[in-house]
C-alpha cells in the first residue's frame, strides 16, 4: 500500500488536527486528510474544492489508496455545505490560500454551525486581514505557529467560532514570543515594514493610510520582539 507523505507545512497542520472528522475546505490534492486517515489519526474526511479537477484529483488519490469509505466529496465554495456535514465534523482545514480568501470563506452565515470545533487556518499571505476579519466575525484565536518551507514562512492560525470579537493584535496574532522561528518572522516583518515606510517618504500623493498602518505594524512587532518569553 502507497503510503502519503507530507511537507513542514502539511506535517505541522497535521499534528494539530484533534478532531476525528475532518473537513478539509480547499483540498486540493487531498494530501492532507489522506495522510490523516492512513495514520488512523482520523476516522473520516469531507475533502471540498470549488474547482471541480483538484476534486477530481483528491478523489482519485483516496480511491488509489483505498479510502473512499472513509471520505466524501463537494465541489461547494467555502463553508456553503450541508447543515449535517458542517455539524457532523470536529475540525475543519482551511489552508494554503491567501488570508483574504479564507477570511471570505469564514464569513459565510453557516459559520454558525462550527461553534466549538476546532479550525486551522493557514493562510499563504496577509495573516494580519485574516486576524482582523476573526476578529470582527466573532472567532478566537487560541494559538499560533510559525514555520519556514521553501523560502516561504507560513503561519498556521487555530481558531474557534465564538460569536465574540477576539480582540488579538493583527499583526503579531498568538504567536509566541518565546518561539525562534516566530522571532525571524517578525524580525522580518519589521525590517520590511520599516523599509516601505522610508520607501514612502518619497512618494507622491497621499500616502496618510499607508503610512498610519505600516506604523501600527511596525510598533506591535517592536513590542513582540520586547518580549522575551511566551506570557507576554
Ligand atoms: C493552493 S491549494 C491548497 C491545497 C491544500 N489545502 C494545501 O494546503 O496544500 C488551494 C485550493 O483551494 C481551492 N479553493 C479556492 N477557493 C476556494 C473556495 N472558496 N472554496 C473551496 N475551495 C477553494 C482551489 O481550487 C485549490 O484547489
Amino acid at each position: 500500500m502507497k503510503t502519503v507523505t507530507l511537507g513542514k507545512r502539511l506535517s505541522a497542520i497535521a499534528a494539530l488536527v484533534s478532531g476525528e472528522r475532518l473537513i478539509d475546505v480547499g483540498s486540493d490534492h487531498g494530501k492532507l486528510p489522506c495522510f490523516l486517515l492512513q495514520t488512523g489519526k482520523i476516522q473520516s474526511a469531507v475533502l471540498t474544492d470549488i474547482n471541480p479537477l483538484p476534486l477530481e484529483k483528491a478523489k482519485n488519490k483516496a480511491a488509489s489508496l483505498g479510502l473512499l469509505q472513509k471520505t466524501s466529496f463537494y465541489l461547494a465554495n467555502g463553508l456553503d455545505l450541508p447543515e449535517n456535514v458542517l455539524s457532523a465534523c470536529d475540525t475543519v482545514v482551511i489552508a494554503g490560500m491567501g488570508g483574504e480568501l479564507i477570511a471570505e470563506i469564514l464569513s459565510s452565515e453557516n459559520r454558525r454551525f462550527l461553534a466549538d470545533k476546532q479550525l486551522i487556518l493557514q493562510p499563504m499571505s496577509k495573516p494580519e486581514d485574516l486576524r482582523a476579519a476573526l476578529d470582527r466575525l466573532g472567532y478566537d484565536i487560541k494559538g499560533e505557529t510559525v514555520l519556514f518551507e521553501n523560502g516561504k514562512y507560513c503561519v498556521i492560525v487555530e481558531a474557534v467560532f465564538t460569536d465574540k470579537p477576539c480582540q488579538t493584535d493583527i499583526y503579531t496574532g498568538k504567536l509566541n514570543p518565546g518561539d525562534p522561528a516566530a522571532r525571524d518572522y517578525i524580525t522580518k516583518r519589521l525590517h520590511s515594514a520599516e523599509k516601505s515606510l522610508l520607501n514612502l517618504k518619497n512618494a507622491a500623493g497621499d500616502v496618510t493610510s499607508a503610512v498610519k498602518q505600516l506604523k501600527a505594524a511596525r510598533d506591535s512587532y517592536k513590542a513582540f520582539l520586547e518580549v522575551k518569553d511566551e506570557n507576554k
